[in-house]
């Protein structure tokens, strides 16, 4: 959904013709990273784990109207071939491993909770323990049960109490052996796209979402993460209430288990007179940052720069590398969104997604030594960032693109699941290895 997300936001402000802000040059940073440095890729549940029949997105895929271009089917039927994805992380080097917990499955109906299912969590957490992985656990990402979103999702009152419950659950039965744990994935756009979208696309969002409705035979479905949200502000609340809630919840169990939230950031850079930097950082995660003050460590996920000027968002440079959906790959914007992070909220960064969407691997490979190079600028400066988790493991199911748009470090073959590393996964793994640039 966020790619989708980025590109609106790309094609939303009005354009001028002032020069961009060039990449820091010059400077080389120190090569080593710190001691216990976490090096890691990432999947969510819903895109890797296949069948995922329960969530209210799988919903949204088979009513009519959809916004999505294919159905999530057996994605890489990661919740059979879990052990296989293990592997893949250690063979690649790495010593992180950041997964989610489905909510719908753990929790399938309102109040009744699978012990099989949070089995199934911990045998995953416990593979990572047995292959020497840490395990780095989201509690919510996109995706949540039907019945919650039956019930006004994020709108209803009763959401940040509901939230909390699952997390008290699952927590008592995980906890002991998670390594860090977020609660929400990205929460910081919800709500705000509704004014940047296409006509058309947020109407048929919206007309999704009652199909949904009906399907259910309730009055509201308000997905977890839709374009579509009838009342952003409700939403946001209810969403920070509930991730204080559910970062309580968690903390109870283990207060010594580290719990931050995960937002999406861009770089945003300034030209100009009166920019619209300020105002769009302050739209887009100021309330969030200050939110996540309270938090152990801030979660940054970055695949693009912005630069502002008075009027909106410059275009990308003529000879830019883009992506599959247009948009620049900059290298520098990690280590922006980074600093940015961090010098709002005063927490320790990690870095839980960075990548490319793209069939071109070449990209994947060039951009990831050259943001870590700004990244290690960054800390060299001073900014404490404790690990570095890329956006995908494998090549999975992109929200409403489908299985278009790739982002893996590995290959999937979508009929007999075999996943194939990709160069770029040994240009990670060299530098995994090493601790080093
Ligand atoms: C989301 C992922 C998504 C990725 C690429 C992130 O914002 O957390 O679920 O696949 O972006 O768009």
């Amino acid at each position: 959904m966020n790619l989708d997300r980025r590109a609106l936001l790309s094609g939303a402000a009005a354009l001028g013709a002032a020069p961009l802000v060039a990449q820091a040059k010059g400077r080389a940073p120190n090569p080593a990273f710190p001691q216990g440095f976490l090096w890691g890729a990432a999947t969510a549940a819903h895109q890797v784990e296949g069948n995922n029949v329960n969530a209210d997105i799988w919903l949204m895929e088979n009513v009519t109207p959809t916004t999505f271009t294919e159905k999530s089917g057996d994605a890489a039927n990661s919740f059979l071939l879990w052990e296989t994805d293990l592997d893949l992380v250690k063979s690649l080097g790495l010593n992180t491993y950041r997964f989610s917990l489905e909510w719908a499955r753990i929790e399938p109906e309102p109040g009744q909770f699978s012990i099989a299912m949070l089995d199934h969590y911990k045998a995953i957490i416990d593979g990572c323990h047995a292959r020497g992985i840490h395990p780095f656990v989201t509690f919510n990402h996109f995706t949540t049960p039907r019945w919650f979103a039956g019930r006004g999702g994020w709108h209803n009152p009763e959401a940040p109490a509901l939230f909390a419950r699952y997390c008290d659950r699952a927590a008592r039965h995980l906890a002991s052996g998670i390594g860090h744990a977020t609660t929400l994935n990205e929460p910081n756009l919800a709500g705000l796209l509704g004014e940047l979208l296409p006509g058309d696309l947020l109407a048929t969002d919206k007309a999704m979402q009652e199909a949904c409705a009906r399907a259910m035979n309730v009055d509201r479905f308000s997905a977890g993460s839709a374009l579509y949200v009838a009342d952003p502000a409700t939403f946001r609340a209810h969403q920070i209430e509930g991730h204080k809630q559910g970062r309580a919840a968690i903390k109870a169990v283990r207060g010594d288990l580290p719990v931050g939230v995960s937002l999406a950031m861009m770089d945003d850079q300034a030209v100009g007179k009166a920019s619209l930097r300020d105002a769009m950082r302050e739209r887009y995660y100021g309330e969030w940052l200050r939110a996540a003050r309270d938090d152990d460590f801030v979660g940054v996920q970055n695949y693009e720069r912005k630069v502002w000027n008075d009027k909106g968002a410059l275009p990308a440079p003529a000879d830019a590398r883009r992506n599959t959906m247009g948009a620049e790959v900059w290298p520098g914007s990690l280590a922006g969104a980074v600093r940015h992070a961090h010098a709002v909220t005063g927490r320790p960064v990690i870095v839980t997604e960075h990548g490319v969407g793209s069939e071109d691997d070449t990209i994947r490979a060039w951009l990831i030594p050259n943001a870590l190079r700004d990244l290690k600028l960054a800390m060299d400066d001073g900014v404490p960032v404790h690990g570095y988790v890329h956006w995908s493991l494998v090549d999975n199911y992109e929200w409403v693109f489908g299985y278009r748009i790739r982002f893996g470090l590995c290959e999937l073959d979508r009929q007999t699941f075999k996943r194939t590393p990709k160069p770029s996964a040994a240009v990670l793994k060299r530098i995994a290895q090493a601790n080093a640039l």
